[in-house]
This record gives structure tokens, C-alpha cells and sequence, in this order.
């Protein structure tokens, strides 16, 4: 047999991956509402969070990107903001903010906020003020008010409009409770350019712009053909008139304009974005980020994949080629708040993940736990090991399952009453960490207290007391996969090389020395040709590289 790692030669002049810090930082998703929580309330706050920065410094991530902490009625979890700038009182203050962009920034850590710019809360004042004006009036024309709705269905499920006391209808893609702007009035235009200066003044490292494809929508709002309804987490590759509008291009370069006008030479270095679209077709995303707007694009694709070599290299591929086409960076996630939790989503039947049942919808499945964390953990080492960035979610790096046995009148997330039940939610991976004890709140608060969702009695095993003291914990994987990424040349942003070690198999090669290969097939395979082990998700059988386990290799000299 060849060789399939020759021409991996170390190359002893490669220094730091050039370019912004973002390009390939590994930034940590924080939930706060489920995090950490400092005033016992059963909700996570930002004390909660500054209390618990060390376990973020330990696990060595470059950034924190927080979901909404604003003021809310919490109608979607606070992506329906009240006011966009200061903190819901559940979650602290803006002191306490701008102590936990300090105390992250001592520990290098940058904070990432959230922007959620497509609808705000029904809560928020200029909506209010809408309400309360007549139809025709310049304050319903900040929203999508119409006499008479078309056909679009929200994205939760039901209809995408609500109609108010004088028989108008305005527009709201998502929840009742999250009318959309009218990205075509100033007012809207200049309101969110103060609201990314208020938090680049208080010294955050960028945004994670929310549906950020979504903002304009076609003039006209023409119906939709009756058979192409909601595509949001499930995209299908053909347009509709409420994405991707041409318009978002230029906005997104004059937001690019407000970032770069903070100075990039001390920390946290030059300011980024990274944007939620969800895209199965890399031309609809190459357009964002082949000029100067958006400076990166998240990578759901991996999320929907089954546990398949074959499925994962075709995304891996496609993405890969679009972040070197255009020059633009698109990091891997492969979990965040809205998708079932990896262990979950790899210990079930693989045939159900993208044709789900019924029953798999509300959650009514087997799952095997050991067989998902033994992939979750190969899975980490192809994420970090992946060139570019990578988001992980809260909880990940625990191994936690989705929490499916959430009773349902406990679940929380709009999408379960505005599907008729038929879908349980986004609540099982939402659901508070568990920090140390044998019994819940798992030190989530320091107190017996109710949280806002129930955590499952059998996480004592995951709480991260626990896993720190166990250098075979799925902690201690991640730690180390972290460690090993800052310190060796080849990991973070850069290329890779495909190596063909059998249809079950992903293996490539990054310059210098490094080789992944990672066994998602039923049988064990043979290693190929290397001079160290420098990490293994699993236990090795002396070259032989079990099912479901990945390594990293060292290669070369
Ligand atoms: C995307 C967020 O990730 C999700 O949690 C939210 O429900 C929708 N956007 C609407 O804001």
C-alpha cells in the first residue's frame, strides 16, 4: 500500500495563520439563561457567567458568543428583544456586562454579542408606538403592515401574520410576539447602526447577526406557491421572496464600515460578524462573503448529517471550496441552541435524522448514549482539527444528551404550541448545565432551586466537577483537542488534503505533519502511516482504529 500521507512534510517556516483572530478561533456558544446562576432564581444570569469565565479560560476557547441578554418577554427566549440596548433584569445589568467583558478580556477571551435584527418584541416601544398609530402612519411603517396578509407561513409553525384591533396584519416570520422590521424605512436603518455602536463602544469583538438573511423582503411580498412553505432550519436550496434579497449586501458592507472604524491593533483586534444563514447551496452564500459585508457565515451543514463518511466529506468538500473560492471564512458547528444535541442525534437509528417519524418529532425515540458520546467525542476531534473556525455550544464539551423527556407542559419554546405539538421544540438542548453534585440544580445555582426547564436526574456523571477529574471525560478531550490546536502549526485556518482510506473513513492531511482520520464504518481500520498519536477520542486497538473514534496524527519528520 502507498503511502497515502506522503507529501505531508512538515514545513519548519510556517509561522501563525495570517489574517483577523476570527478566522480561526474556536468560540464557545453561551446560552445565559442556562449557563450559570449566580442569584438563585432557576435562571442563568451574567454573574453566573463571570463566575464561571475560568472554566472557559481552562478549556482554552479565543472568544464567547452570548445569545440575547436583553430585555425581553422571553415569547422566542429573548430573540425577541424589548430594547436593544441594556440587560433584562433576570440576566443582570449593564455593569455587570461591561465586568464580564473585562474579566473575559484578562483571561484573552473577546465576547461576542447577538444582534437580532430582523423583528424585535411586540414589547419593544417603537411597536407599541405602532399599535397605537393609525394605519398609514410613520410609525407602522418601521413593521410590515398590510390590510390584507399573503400566504406565508412563520417559521414556528401557523400563520406569519396577526392581525390587530383596526384590521391591519403585520408580518412576523417567527412568533406572534416578534414582529419583523421594515428594513426599508431609515429609521430601522439608523436605529441598528446605533445599537452596533453602543456594544463596540462597551467593547465587544463583533455580533452573530440573527436570520441574517431574512432582514428585506421582495417589494410586493408575493404569495408563495402553496407547496413552499417555511424553510428556515431545513433549507431546500430554492429561494423565497423573504431571503437573500440584493439589498442585505450593501447593509451588511455599511455595518462592515462601523466595525472597521474601531481600531484593530490591541485587543480584541479587529471587530467581526458572523452570520446565521442557513444554506444548503454554497452559491446563495458566496455572494456575502466574497466582498467586503460579512466577515464570516456559519456552517449548519454539518448539523443535519447523518453519522456517514460519504455525507460528512460531501459538506466538509462543498464548504471548504466555498470559504477558499471566496476567501471568506465559514466556521463548523456542530451544535448551538436551535438543533438536537450531537450525542442524541448520533446515538439514534441514522436512517431517522433526516426523515423523522412522528414520534421522533416529539422526541419518542431510543437512544443509544454510549454509542452518541463515542461519536460526539470523535466528532470534536474532526471539528477542531477542520481548517477555520469552530463554535462550540454550551454543554458539548459535557457530552450532554437532549433532554427528551422535557413534560410538556414545562417546555418553553414557541415552536411546541405553534406546531400543534406535533414537534417538541428546541427546550432538550436548552436545558441548565450541570456544574458539580449529585443531584439537580448540579451547582447550577447554590441553592435547591427549580429551574426554568427541568434538568434529567442522570447528569450527575456530566456535571464538570466530575469530568474534570477524569482525564477520560469528554472535558478532558476537548481540553486537550484545544491545547493541542493552539500550540501545532497546522491546526486553525489553512488547507487540507484528502486522503482515501476506504469509504467509511475521513482522513486528511494539514501541513505541516498532521493527519485526522477518523473511523465512522462498523469495523475497525488500519491506521495509516505515522510517528505519534497525538490525541484519540477513543481506545486504540494497537494500529487498528475501532468504529466511531477518531485521531490526530503525527506525520512526517
Ligand atoms: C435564530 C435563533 O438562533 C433562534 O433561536 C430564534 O428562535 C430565531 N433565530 C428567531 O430569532
Amino acid at each position: 500500500m502507498t503511502d497515502p500521507t506522503s507529501g505531508l512534510m512538515p514545513d519548519p517556516t510556517a509561522g501563525p495563520a495570517a489574517g483577523p483572530w476570527w478566522r480561526d478561533a474556536v468560540v464557545y456558544q453561551v446560552y445565559p439563561r442556562s449557563f450559570a446562576d449566580a442569584d438563585g432564581d432557576g435562571e442563568g444570569d451574567l454573574r453566573g457567567v463571570r463566575a464561571r469565565l475560568d472554566h472557559l479560560a481552562d478549556l482554552g476557547v479565543d472568544a464567547v458568543w452570548l445569545s440575547p441578554f436583553y430585555p425581553s418577554p422571553m415569547a422566542d427566549g429573548g430573540y425577541d428583544v424589548a430594547d436593544y440596548c441594556d440587560v433584562d433584569p433576570r440576566y443582570g445589568t449593564l455593569a455587570d456586562f461591561d465586568l464580564l467583558v473585562a474579566e473575559a478580556a484578562e483571561r484573552g477571551i473577546r465576547v461576542i454579542v447577538d444582534i437580532v435584527p430582523n423583528h424585535c418584541s411586540a414589547a419593544h416601544l417603537w411597536f407599541r408606538q405602532a399599535l397605537a398609530a393609525p394605519p398609514g402612519s410613520p410609525e407602522r411603517d418601521r413593521f410590515i403592515f398590510r390590510d390584507e396578509p399573503n400566504n406565508w407561513q412563520s417559521n414556528f409553525g401557523g400563520r406569519a401574520w396577526t392581525r390587530v384591533a383596526d384590521g391591519q396584519w403585520y408580518l412576523h416570520l417567527f412568533d406572534s410576539g416578534q414582529p419583523d422590521w421594515n428594513w426599508r424605512n431609515p429609521d430601522v436603518v439608523a436605529m441598528f447602526e446605533q445599537v452596533l455602536r453602543f456594544w463596540l463602544d462597551r467593547g465587544v469583538a463583533g455580533f452573530r447577526i440573527d436570520v441574517a438573511a431574512m432582514l428585506y423582503k421582495q417589494e410586493g411580498l408575493p404569495d408563495l406557491p402553496p407547496d413552499r412553505q417555511m424553510a428556515y432550519l431545513v433549507p431546500d436550496g430554492s429561494p423565497v421572496p423573504y431571503e437573500h434579497q440584493p439589498e442585505l449586501l450593501d447593509l451588511y458592507r455599511s455595518w462592515r464600515k462601523i466595525l472597521d472604524s474601531y481600531p484593530a491593533d490591541a485587543f480584541p483586534g479587529p471587530r467581526g460578524t458572523v452570520a446565521e444563514i442557513w444554506f444548503d447551496d454554497a452559491t446563495r452564500a458566496a455572494p456575502y462573503l466574497a466582498g467586503d459585508g460579512l466577515a464570516q457565515l456559519f456552517n449548519f451543514r454539518l448539523m443535519p448529517a447523518p453519522w456517514s463518511a460519504a455525507e460528512f466529506r460531501a459538506v466538509i468538500e462543498d464548504s471548504h471550496r466555498l470559504a477558499v473560492e471566496t476567501g471568506g471564512s465559514v466556521p463548523w458547528v456542530l451544535g448551538n441552541h436551535d438543533v438536537p444535541r450531537m450525542v442524541t442525534r448520533y446515538g439514534v437509528d441514522q436512517a431517522l435524522v433526516r426523515n423523522p417519524t412522528p414520534d421522533v418529532l416529539l422526541g419518542r425515540i431510543d437512544v443509544d448514549r454510549e454509542l452518541g458520546t463515542r461519536r460526539a467525542r470523535a466528532a470534536a476531534l474532526l471539528l477542531l482539527a477542520l481548517p477555520g473556525a469552530a463554535y462550540i455550544y454550551q454543554g458539548d464539551e459535557l457530552g450532554l444528551p437532549e433532554h427528551l423527556a422535557i413534560p410538556d407542559d414545562e417546555r418553553q419554546d414557541p415552536m411546541f404550541e405553534r406546531t400543534a405539538r406535533t414537534f417538541m421544540g428546541r427546550d432538550g438542548c436548552r436545558v441548565p448545565l450541570p456544574w458539580s453534585g449529585a443531584a439537580a440544580p448540579y451547582g447550577f445555582a447554590d441553592r435547591p432551586v427549580r429551574t426554568w426547564l427541568p434538568q434529567p436526574g442522570d447528569w450527575a456523571e456530566l456535571a464538570v466537577e466530575r469530568q474534570r477529574a477524569d482525564p477520560g471525560s469528554i472535558l478532558a478531550l476537548y481540553r486537550a483537542a484545544l491545547t493541542e490546536r493552539r500550540r501545532h502549526p497546522a491546526l486553525g485556518d489553512g488547507d487540507m488534503i484528502w486522503l482515501d482510506l476506504g469509504p467509511d473513513v475521513l482522513a486528511f492531511g494539514r501541513e505541516p505533519g498532521f493527519v485526522l482520520v477518523a473511523n465512522l464504518g462498523a469495523e475497525p481500520i488500519t491506521l495509516p502511516a505515522h510517528n505519534e498519536v497525538l490525541l484519540a477520542s477513543g481506545p486504540l486497538d494497537g494500529d487498528l482504529l475501532p468504529a466511531d473514534t477518531a485521531v490526530w496524527l503525527r506525520t512526517g519528520v
